[in-house]
């Protein structure tokens, strides 16, 4: 059975769509069978991150509303064990079955190792339909003392909803600044009260990739790129350390 792994934040702009992309495409390249989902009705970007805005795809509403079968989801055109479904452009997160949309999950369990649903801003409707169903968060934040808070918040929300296994992704670190703060691991880890899953650094990298519709570990296996790759080998039970 596969794995929902929620990617949120709450906070717009930490990364959450870069890092699900990321983290997405290197358990691809390590022969896993991968669903991406983007749940960001409205605003959706993941397709860009994964370097598939040139691809057809359909939307995880053309699944749950049984006009395609999950199976028909768009593949990635360098990952083959990637698959991909946008989100609807004209659908209020408010008005989605959550029904139809929770047997779609179900079915992608019997085909798919990892299913990431990567959230929009904000911790209304958008945040709890990626949440909803997760068996794992991913709460990308920060790395200043109040991008942190704003995670523990949003993980207080995630208790609210029963939400146990939530961990935490410190993105876009600048390891300069890090030795400035005299800031460790430690540290954040004190300061989140959510465990750390992985950091990772300021990488332009990132932005570039996206400018060459290319994805992150197409373009660099350095930086943010072997990051995520650490992160995915954590995600398989791999005892990676933490470091930037
Ligand atoms: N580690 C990073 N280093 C540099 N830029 C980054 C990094 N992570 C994300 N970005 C950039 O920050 C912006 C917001 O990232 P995005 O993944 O869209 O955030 P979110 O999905 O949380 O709104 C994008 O322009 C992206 O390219
Ligand atoms: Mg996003």
């Amino acid at each position: 059975m596969g794995e929902l792994i929620g990617v949120l934040s709450g906070k717009g702009g930490t990364g959450k769509t870069s890092v699900c992309a990321a983290v997405a495409s290197a358990l691809a390249q390590f022969g896993e069978r991968v669903l991406c989902i983007d749940c960001d009705v409205g605003l959706r970007n993941l397709d860009i991150a994964l370097g598939m805005s040139d691809v057809a795809a359909l939307s995880f509403d053309d699944v749950c509303s049984g006009s395609y079968s999950l199976l028909q989801a768009a593949k990635h055109p360098i990952y083959a064990p990637l698959q991909f479904l946008t989100a609807p452009m004209n659908c209020p997160p408010e008005q989605i079955d959550i029904e139809a949309f929770g047997q779609m999950l179900a079915q992608a369990r019997k085909h798919f190792s990892y299913i990431f649903l990567d959230a929009p801003a904000g911790l209304e409707a958008g945040f709890h339909l990626a949440a909803r169903f997760a068996d794992r968060i991913l709460l990308v934040t920060g790395s200043d003392p109040a991008a942190i808070r704003d995670a523990s918040r949003a993980a207080e929300v995630l208790e609210l909803m029963g939400k146990t296994n939530v961990r935490l992704v410190v993105n876009r670190v600048n390891e300069k600044m890090f030795s400035k703060m005299k800031l460790t691991v430690d540290d954040i880890m004190d300061q989140a009260g959510i465990p750390l899953l992985g950091l990772v650094p300021e990488d332009h990298n990132v932005v570039l990739a996206a400018a060459f519709k290319k994805p992150l570990l197409f373009q660099t296996r350095k930086g943010a790129a072997a990051a995520c790759s650490r992160i995915a080998k954590r995600l398989q039970g791999m005892n990676e350390k933490i470091r930037l």
